[in-house]
């Protein structure tokens, strides 16, 4: 008699051993000491709540401290929430803010006010799984509001 080798104890098998196999392969976090010296909320002097509204909806992806849900641990989670990060990062960096130059800074004030307008920030993956993080109408409107009193140099 023949033995049957691709049985669905089989496949589950070789994926539970591919999986675990992933789980070696995690990026490094994005989490670094000296987040703050340069920050965006520092800098200009965010009043709490709009620090607040910063934090929990944007920082996780633009800035350099990341606070991690335990899935976002897991393979391949980490690899897609890593690929957003460095995305993120590239564009704009909270934790970079203070050294960056008025004009950038201008552009970027602008792109911001834009995204969040168009509820294209953050991200509707992201708030599909934190929907907390997603911005009320009000809230925009209150950070709308304080990026026009910033005044960058
Ligand atoms: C889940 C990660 C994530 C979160 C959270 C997030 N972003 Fe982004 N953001 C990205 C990625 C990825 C890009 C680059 C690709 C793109 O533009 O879609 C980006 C791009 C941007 C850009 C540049 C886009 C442009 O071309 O002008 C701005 C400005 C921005 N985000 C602002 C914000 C603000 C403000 C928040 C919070 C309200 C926020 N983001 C939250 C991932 C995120």
């Amino acid at each position: 008699m023949k033995k049957k080798v691709i049985s669905t104890r089989n496949i589950f098998l070789f994926l539970a051993v591919i999986f675990i196999g992933i789980q070696f392969y995690r990026p490094n976090k994005n989490i670094q000491d000296d987040a703050s010296y340069n920050d965006f909320l520092k800098t200009e002097n965010a009043p709490e709540h709009i620090s607040n509204l910063f934090k929990n909806s944007c920082y996780n992806c633009h800035s350099n401290t990341t606070d991690y849900y335990w899935y976002d641990n897991i393979s391949p989670a980490s690899w897609y929430v890593d690929n957003h990060i460095v995305e993120a990062k590239s564009e704009l960096n909270f934790s970079k803010w203070k050294h960056i130059d008025y004009r950038t800074k201008r552009v970027h004030l602008s792109n911001i006010a834009t995204n969040i307008t168009d509820n294209k920030m953050p991200i509707p993956s992201y708030t599909f799984m934190h929907p907390d993080a997603k911005l009320s109408k009000e809230q925009i409107a209150q950070i709308l509001e304080w990026i026009g009193t910033i005044e960058v140099n």
